[in-house]
């Protein structure tokens, strides 16, 4: 008889109806006693199936079917089918990747299944096995010396675009399918570049979300490393199994704006990571941004800052990644004409209830707010689209080769003094921002900003020095911030 303590739940408690299954099908002899596994830490709960191989190679161990020095320094995880086959389990790579940093273990065994997701870790021997019997096939002969078919070893794992369920959603689309819109893309340029967070603004129907989603393929592509986190995350969500490679694109997350605090940035049992971890390296859009719950909104200000999800619970706190860029959108007003020519037919009631569902202390997190106008026939009839996704690329990725020797991967991460010292302006330029914060009220935040938008700027045109035209057009992008007024609020405020 099995007994398994140790806060198991019932995925892994039913592991022992697999054992004994398994163990009658291979004709392994279990031994005749009472067998208690005992899962250490007790106070850690155990979820998911993944615990069935190493507690069936411990009890055979235990039993002396085999040396222990065969699975000594092993990390092993793996379900066991009633046959005996390995089946995968979720989040290998981010197993393989604890295994790597784990100073106790030299080798990791996985299912077959998972053997060319956990090889992409770097700095862990991975092994793998289709079934129990091949397992300890290779166990036995190590034990007698004789030979035998070694474990399978993993193959270079292919880049691929998307992992089923958890797939970052495809190849972006091209900036030339975009019509018009030169500001928009110019403000978008900015953003990639810097990676500054960025709210597009416009009536329905003018490419605000078109416009979002090209913003992966501006971006450079992921480098390894940042490819092997991101390919992590997307592995522990997807079901077992289903990373069949490396994520080569950055992810664009757009959730609806009915998704939970907890979908947002994750949680649950487990906890499990949510879409501002699955945007990790790549864009989280919030389209329709006022729609979402405050409660949702509020949820994401710490990541923003922090650059991870923090999750605690009674027994230990979950450390997820989130280091993404925010893009949102939103119509100027609730009747999405504001701002276009006057056509709003909102009233100050309507406004000014729209202007409270947007939390301040999100806005003040926006480094960009760009206007995107209806788009006028000619612009619609041109042909020729203007410039590829791969034009601009080129320009960012060179803009971003600056911020890299400022110490950051990209200006948006500059602190404040680092920004000061990167950004040392003239007389014109001083006075410029002088009328920003004082007649603008632009907050000590927003200064700050400003200046990381204006060494954007200047890297993007090449320049070292930031010019009193990268500093004006930097104030152009203010956002509406807590102290400042949505536009079509401000406009209407001003007509009035
Ligand atoms: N500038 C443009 N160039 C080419 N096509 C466009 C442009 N703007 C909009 N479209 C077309 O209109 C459709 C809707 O555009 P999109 O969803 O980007 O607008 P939106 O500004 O997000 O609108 P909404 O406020 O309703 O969400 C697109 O699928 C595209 O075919
Ligand atoms: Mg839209
Ligand atoms: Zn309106």
């Amino acid at each position: 008889m099995i007994q398994i303590v140790g806060l198991a739940h019932s995925a892994v408690r039913e592991g022992r109806e697999r054992i004994r299954a398994a163990a009658r099908q291979l004709k392994l002899r279990l031994p005749g006693m009472r067998i208690t596994v005992n899962l250490a830490p007790a106070d850690i709960p155990k979820s998911g199936a993944a615990l069935d191989l190493p507690i069936i190679l411990g009890i055979l161990t235990a039993a002396g079917g085999f040396s222990a020095r065969c699975i000594e320094r092993c990390l092993a995880v793996g379900e066991l089918g009633l046959d005996g086959a390995l089946r995968p389990v979720r989040g290998a790579l981010s197993i393989a990747m604890h295994a790597a940093a784990s100073p106790d273990v030299d080798w990791l065994l996985v299912p077959f299944g998972n053997l060319r997701e956990a090889g992409a870790a770097d700095g862990i021997r991975v092994r793998g096995a289709r079934s129990l019997t091949d397992v300890l096939e290779v166990f036995e002969a190590a034990a007698t010396g004789r030979t035998s078919p070694a474990l399978l070893r993993p193959k270079e794992l292919p880049r691929s675009g998307g992992t089923g369920a958890a797939a970052s959603e495809g190849e972006p689309p091209d900036l030339s399918s975009v019509r018009g819109q030169s500001s928009a893309k110019r403000a978008l340029e900015i953003a990639a570049a810097g990676g500054h967070n960025i709210l597009f603004s416009g009536p329905p129907g003018s490419g605000k979300t078109s416009l979002a989603r090209c913003l992966p393929g501006l971006m450079p592509p992921l480098s390894r490393r940042e490819a092997v986190e991101v390919t992590a995350i997307h592995s522990v969500v997807a079901p077992p199994g289903r990373v069949g490679g490396l994520l080569r694109n950055r992810p664009f997350r757009s959730p609806h704006h009915s998704v939970s605090e907890a979908g947002l940035v994750g949680g649950g049992p487990g906890p499990r990571p949510g879409e501002a971890s699955m945007a990790h390296r790549g864009v989280l859009f919030l389209d329709e941004l006022p729609e979402f719950s405050r409660r949702a909104l509020e949820a994401l200000r710490q990541p923003l800052e922090d650059k991870v999800v923090k999750i605690t619970r009674v027994n230990g706190t979950a450390v997820f990644p989130a280091a993404f860029m925010l893009a949102a959108a939103m119509n100027p007003c609730p009747c999405g004409f504001g701002g276009s020519d006057g056509e709003c037919s909102c009233t100050p009631e309507v406004l000014a209830r729209s202007e409270r569902r947007l939390s301040g202390p999100l806005l003040d997190r926006i480094d960009m707010l760009a206007d995107v106008p209806a788009v006028s026939w000619r612009a619609l009839s041109a042909t020729g689209g203007g410039e590829t996704s791969a034009q601009v690329r080129a320009r960012v990725i060179a803009a971003r080769r600056e911020a890299v020797g400022r110490g950051v991967v990209c200006n948006a991460e500059l602190d404040p003094v680092q920004a000061e010292k990167a950004c040392s302006l003239d007389h014109q330029s001083m006075a410029l921002m002088e009328t920003a914060v004082t007649r603008l009220g632009l907050t000590a935040r927003g200064y700050h900003r400003t200046l990381r938008l204006a060494r954007t700027i200047a890297d993007l045109s090449g320049s070292g020095r930031v010019t009193v035209g990268a500093v004006a057009e930097a104030i152009r992008y203010r956002p509406p911030g807590s102290a400042e007024r949505p536009p079509a609020l401000a406009r209407q405020a001003a007509g009035m």
